[in-house]
């Protein structure tokens, strides 16, 4: 239908006859010309229809934005060039034009920036858009550079089932019922973790999938209830084996598919160095601001708040300097507040530094009279504080006081524009094997259950849970965590006991995992592997917050798709075909 695309038109085409399909960007009508910006994927190029031209005259007239068209045309030298566009020195002066097809009024111009909601309503239209078209394409050379880059290194693509049995990454299962089982169900997995480790036990060593998974959980701007990994497994190897492995492999796309030098070997930082810190398993070491323990300090105050977490071992006192954090008002102190809250924090003391020499006299803080003199001047001294500056404290279990001035960490570095323009990865490591859930009153995987211990024995890990150490790994990428593994359990006593230690029976471990416990009775080989999120290393790559952007039809916060409308009911004949039968949810 076309000889040549639109952006692509420039001078070496000068005097030649074209032929082009693409949208109506814009058009303006004269009294003797008609202007036409035609857009494909590769760009725009200037589309001329003179008066003498009669019939494709009449018809500019009648077009419209976002027109689909055929033109054909003579190339030629521009009057006044547009140097923003690549075929800005030409224009094609049309001598036929086809509308392929109208378009009626839009819901929205595709130059304007349209909330979420229509964007996603009109996934197309937005697709349509040149920053979507961009964001999609780098997504696909990530792709494309990932599997090149495997695809030479040993690397087989072995898909895995989707109509699967739970897989425990801990999050809920999508479940998929069966018809031919009444009352039976798959479930999608959550990850292809333990199919790559049967790969592994059936010998082909080194295996990697673009992989689709599916978790039922609380969404945000870097979750979705599908998403892709690019999961990977490796047999015989340790930790740094698969380390060193795949950042390379990482350091390479990044440079093939963004020019950027993430430079390397990327530094190593423990789990508690990380929390301490940074208050964050994936601290964004673009940001220099620190977490200071306070504890020693405040131990002996009237002031509950503080001293009662500062003489508990599971407590953490700590404050967060905050450089020029003066400005702050009164109101955007309340609002560092309520950040704080959504993290878990049931208030939050400060204290404004205004004259640092003056000791008491200068400082402004609600806080300030459960403080004495001395107690003052160790915080002043030990945050490092200076006339300008913010104290921020946090008061609590040791999590959530990480978790919240970890939050504010990150938000007042980039309210105050604290943010380094640099690329800072890192691996996190030595994570902490178990988690106690007070709730649940058992312990939980911090990784995934199948995440080997440091400790190598059964009976010192089962007399020492509380405290082990995995050799689970994150991959950390300017505060998300973009990819995570470990080495896993292969020998089958060590599985059995860890399973036992999250509370997991043997009976409920033969029905639910008697397949892998039977594999690793017939040799398996030590193995260890990771999964990166694609759609978060091409967001990062992007340059966008939300992972929605490099994904093409992607669902709300609140997992549903307003184009088609999924989720949505089904006919009553195909529940009963199913066996099943729906509960009403009980009004409110
Ligand atoms: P994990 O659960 O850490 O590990 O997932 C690996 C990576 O996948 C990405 N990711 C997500 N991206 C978008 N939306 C989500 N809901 C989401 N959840 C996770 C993250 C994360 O680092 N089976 C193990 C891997 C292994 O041990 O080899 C696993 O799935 O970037
Ligand atoms: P209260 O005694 O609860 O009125 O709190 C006194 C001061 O301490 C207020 O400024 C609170 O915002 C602050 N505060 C309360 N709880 C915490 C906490 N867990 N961490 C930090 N500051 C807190």
């Amino acid at each position: 239908m076309r000889s040549h695309l639109c952006g692509l038109i420039d001078e070496s085409l000068i005097d030649q006859t074209v032929t082009l399909c693409g949208w109506v960007d814009t058009v303006r009508l004269q009294s003797h010309v008609a202007f036409i910006d035609l857009r494909d994927h590769e760009g725009i190029v200037q589309i001329v229809v003179e008066r003498e031209s009669t019939e494709a005259f009449r018809q500019a007239a009648e077009i419209g934005y976002e027109f689909c068209l055929r033109v054909q045309g003579r190339v030629r030298r521009r009057v006044s060039a547009n140097d923003k566009l690549r075929s800005g020195q030409v224009e094609v002066v049309a001598e036929r034009i086809e509308v392929l097809n109208k378009a009626e009024g839009l819901p929205f111009a595709l130059h304007e920036n349209p909330n979420e909601e229509t964007r996603l309503k009109y996934r197309y239209l937005d697709l349509r858009r040149a920053d979507m078209q961009r964001k999609m394409r780098l997504r696909t050379r990530l792709v494309s550079a990932l599997r090149h880059y495997l695809d030479g290194r040993g690397f087989q693509d072995i898909e895995t089932p989707i109509l699967t049995k739970a897989t425990p990454e801990g999050a809920r299962d999508y479940l998929v019922p069966s018809r031919v089982h009444p009352g039976e169900f798959f479930a999608l997995p959550q990850s292809p973790q333990l199919f790559k480790q049967l790969l592994m036990v059936a010998g082909f060593d080194r295996y990697y999938q673009i992989a689709r998974c599916f978790r039922d959980e609380d969404l945000r701007a870097d979750r979705q209830p599908e998403f892709t990994q690019l999961d990977m497994e490796f047999a015989f190897v340790q930790e740094q084996d698969v380390q060193d492995a795949v950042e390379a492999m990482i350091r390479h796309v990044f440079l093939e598919v963004s020019e950027v030098d993430l430079g390397g070997p990327f530094p190593r930082m423990t789990y508690a160095e990380a929390m301490a810190r940074y208050g964050s398993d994936k601290p964004d070491l673009r940001i220099s601001l620190e977490l200071v323990d306070i504890a020693e300090h405040v131990r002996d105050l009237e002031f509950k708040v503080f001293s009662g977490p500062a003489n508990d071992p599971g407590g953490r006192v700590a404050a967060l300097r905050v450089p020029g954090g003066a400005v702050f008002t009164r109101k955007q102190i309340d609002e560092l507040g309520a950040h704080a809250a959504k993290f878990g924090a049931r208030g939050l003391a400060w204290l404004r530094v205004d004259d640092r020499a003056a000791g008491r006299d200068g400082i402004n803080s609600p806080v300030a009279k459960f403080l004495d003199d001395a107690c003052l001047d160790k915080l002043l001294t030990a945050t490092a504080a200076q006339s300008g500056d913010l104290l921020l404290f946090g008061a609590g279990d040791y999590k959530t006081v990480c978790d919240f001035l970890g939050a504010l960490r990150v938000k007042v570095a980039r309210d105050l524009g604290l943010v380094e323009n640099a690329w800072k990865p890192l691996w996190v490591v030595d994570f902490p094997m178990f988690e106690y859930d007070g709730e649940a009153k058992r312990f939980v995987a911090l990784h995934h259950p199948f995440t080997a211990p440091k400790i190598d024995d059964v009976a010192d890990l089962q007399a020492n849970a509380a405290i082990s150490v995995s050799r689970g790994y994150d991959m950390v990428l300017n505060g998300n965590e973009i990819g995570g593994g470990s080495i896993r359990i292969h020998r089958p006593d060590m599985q059995s006991a860890v399973f036992e230690l999250l509370g997991i029976g043997a009976e409920e471990a033969e029905a639910k995992f008697g397949f892998l416990l039977e594999a690793l009775r017939f040799g398996a080989p030590p193995h260890g592997g990771i999964a990166f999120g694609i759609d978060r290393i091409a967001a990062l790559m992007a340059g966008t917050e939300s992972i929605r952007d490099v994904i093409a039809f992607p669902k709300t916060a609140s997992a549903q798709d307003l184009m088609t409308d999924a989720p949505s009911a089904i006919v009553a004949g195909q529940l009963a075909d199913l066996h099943i039968r729906t509960i009403e949810p009980e009004a409110e």
